[in-house]
């Protein structure tokens, strides 16, 4: 079975940031105590896979760099592509056709912070399916900020509407896609809506027409936050803090992640505990390669 491929879409202009993002890249900026990045990061990585391409702005490339490096850290390797102007979400899938070289893929969105109990197995079961798509529908207070789905007399969902001003559901579909290996030739197909992007949900309404498109309901015991505003961004930054604090545990560390996927060792990770020393993020990452996590 062809692996699974991840790409992090981190490009975009993040206007509804500025000024704070006029020099540094929304999804470098902190989610409580780690990029922002670093969460659709781990999610990917709950979900088993270890190649990935991250996209991000030619200018901001480099300092992505400097905060990931090549993936090794991590068990990983990461594959480095640039998108000249953000022209949409579905775009991606053409810049990342060679890197996909035909394998399904799952795309997250660099801002989109997902937290759950049974996360991992609802990934593991999207991961499953090879043909087709799986998007994660989340039932939110104003659907009209998102790409929204309708669904039928039985339950299925037979549309997929972005932005409406007349939402069919409350159910949003989240910044986490598996497609299968047809996505980027699908891609191919589109042209740009009106706003001038290709659009992610014109790229799902193919799969769905085909009856090809599964919806996943992340139910009310899952947090899905995205941090494009002020608010949403100091609002996912306190969640982030309250379960840290509270729970004495961490949310969103890849180190973690890799360690409990068995990519690198208790040395490998007592060498970036060493490296963040002085923090308590480093101080959390030692005390889980001594295999002390569950001690104070
Ligand atoms: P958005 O929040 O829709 O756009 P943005 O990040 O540019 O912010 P704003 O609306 O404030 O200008 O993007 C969602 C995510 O997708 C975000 O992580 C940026 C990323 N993105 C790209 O990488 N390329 C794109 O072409 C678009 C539209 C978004």
């Amino acid at each position: 079975m062809t692996a699974r491929k991840g790409i992090i879409l981190a490009g975009g202009a993040g206007t509804r940031l500025h000024p704070v993002t006029l020099a540094v890249s929304k999804q470098l900026l902190p989610v409580y105590d780690k990029p922002m990045i670093y969460y659709p990061l781990s999610v990917l990585m709950l979900a088993g896979i270890r190649e990935i391409a991250v996209i991000t702005t030619p200018h901001d490339q480099e300092a992505f760099q400097r905060l990931l490096g090549d993936g090794s850290r991590w068990g990983l390797s990461f594959t480095w592509i640039v998108q000249p102007a953000p022209e949409g979400l579905a775009q991606a899938y053409l810049l990342a056709e060679s890197f996909l070289d035909g394998a399904p893929s799952a795309m997250v969105l660099g801002d989109n912070l997902f937290f759950g109990h049974g996360l991992p197995e609802l990934l593991a079961r999207a991961d499953a399916r090879r043909e087709g798509g799986t998007v994660f529908a989340y039932h939110v207070a104003d659907p009209t900020r998102y790409g929204v789905l309708g669904f039928d007399d039985q339950g299925r969902a037979s549309r997929i509407v972005e932005k409406p001003a007349e939402p069919p559901s409350s159910w949003a579909v989240t910044g986490l896609y598996f497609l299968d290996g047809t996505a980027p030739e699908r891609a191919k197909a589109l042209t740009p809506s009106a706003r001038g992007e290709l659009e992610i949900v014109s790229l799902l309404e193919g799969y769905l027409a085909e009856g090809a498109l599964e919806v996943e309901r992340m139910g009310r015991g899952f947090a899905w936050l995205d941090t494009g505003t002020h608010a949403s961004l100091l609002d996912a930054g306190n969640f982030v803090r309250t379960l840290t604090e509270r729970q004495g545990l961490r949310v969103g560390s890849p180190e973690e992640v890799a360690f409990r996927q068995g990519w690198i060792d208790a040395e490998a990770l007592a060498a970036r505990a060493a490296e963040l020393r002085g923090t308590d993020y480093g101080a959390y990452l030692a005390r889980l390669a001594e295999g002390r996590a569950d001690v104070p």
